[in-house]
């Protein structure tokens, strides 16, 4: 971690895990630094950074808060929660894709907090793969996308939940917008706007129709989170269905949630996302089991769709966008 810290002090970048995923970080206050963040994604300048915090204080440096959005921070963080606030002036442009808002986080992950903290550092990091492609949960991940193009990986092995954080922009006072489903569910955002900021509201975006117009958040785009092989998410009722074909030979692969009653179902090209029954550990699985798919041959992964509640959520809003071509 020490040799990390000194990377990215001397401009370097490199992937280090946080409880959601792998980030792809770089000193955010230095330009240079941000463009070969862009550069070693492939990532299109219009889709806007996270800055990754190690305190309240850096918080404060890089954007601006509302009492409302401080009070909200204070509940959240550190976890995985993104929040878009006013931008300062310390953060270039070139993070932000010229908006007037900068993505703040201040991630768990002991690690993460350990390089923000001893290094004093205030980081760009988006996950750690190519641009468009699935994100990484494991150190392999970052490597069979970036190896070659960074300066190094600290490995923190698997991360914790798996999917990337939920991102809320709080910049406009009494009107917040969720653009990406994540970790901390919309229930929960709802539970603290009733017992605190009553007469705010949430409004949630969907996966945006039209990739040409300008977005509120360039990560709405339709195609994202895409592994190389095409996928197709089924319904409960499909489910039956897609089993026999695959007996009869159809080639391809079935995920299931392992969240409902599917316990009962059982093959050679079937396997459940879930080993306990929860969303949670089916999220932990979900990445890794694409990757390794991708890797596998296989010309068609279909994916069973999960209940709409919690976690789930941000699965099928994940898994909707894989599934575009
Ligand atoms: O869990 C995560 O958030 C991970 C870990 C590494 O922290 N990071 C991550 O970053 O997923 P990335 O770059 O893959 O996703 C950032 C999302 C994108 O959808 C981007 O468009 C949106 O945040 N975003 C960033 N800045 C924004 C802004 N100023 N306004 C609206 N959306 C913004
Ligand atoms: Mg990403």
């Amino acid at each position: 971690m020490e040799w990390a810290i000194q990377s990215l002090r001397d401009g370097g970048i490199g992937a280090f895990p946080t409880e959601t995923v792998y980030g792809l970080a770089g000193d955010a206050r230095r330009e240079a630094v941000v463009e070969k963040i862009f550069a070693a994604k492939n990532r299109p300048y219009t889709d806007p950074l996270i800055v990754h915090v190690g305190s309240m204080e850096a918080a404060r440096l890089v954007a601006d808060f509302s009492p409302l959005a401080r009070a909200l921070a204070n509940h959240f963080w550190p976890g995985p929660l993104t929040l878009i606030l006013p931008k300062s002036s310390v953060i270039p442009g070139l993070v932000t894709a010229g908006k007037n808002t900068v993505a703040v986080r201040w991630p768990l992950h002991p690690v993460a907090q350990s390089i923000l903290k001893n290094g004093e550092l205030v980081l760009a990091a988006p996950s750690a793969n190519a641009f468009g492609r699935v994100s990484p949960t494991r150190p392999k991940h970052v490597l069979k996308d970036l190896e070659g193009r960074i300066d190094f990986v600290l490995d923190g092995g698997p991360t914790g939940w798996g999917l990337e954080s939920t991102v809320l922009d709080v910049s406009e006072n009494r009107k917040w917008r969720l653009y990406r489903p994540g970790p901390v569910s919309a229930e929960e955002l709802q539970a603290w706007v009733q017992a605190h900021a009553p007469g705010t509201a949430i409004e949630a975006f969907g996966i945006a129709t039209s990739p040409e117009h300008s977005q509120p958040s360039p990560g709405l785009l339709p195609r994202h989170y895409s592994p190389d092989t095409p996928l197709k998410l089924v319904s409960d009722e499909e489910v039956p269905e897609v089993i026999e074909s695959l007996e009869k030979g159809t080639q391809g692969f079935l995920l299931l949630t392992g969240v409902g009653p599917n316990a009962e179902f059982s093959g050679a090209n079937l396997q459940s996302l879930s080993s306990d029954g929860t969303l949670e550990s089916a999220a932990r699985n979900l990445y890794a089991l694409l990757h390794q798919l991708d890797r596998g041959g296989i010309s068609l992964i279909y994916v069973q769709r999960f209940p709409e509640t919690g976690l789930g959520v941000a699965l099928n809003n994940r898994l909707e966008r894989a599934a575009r071509r």
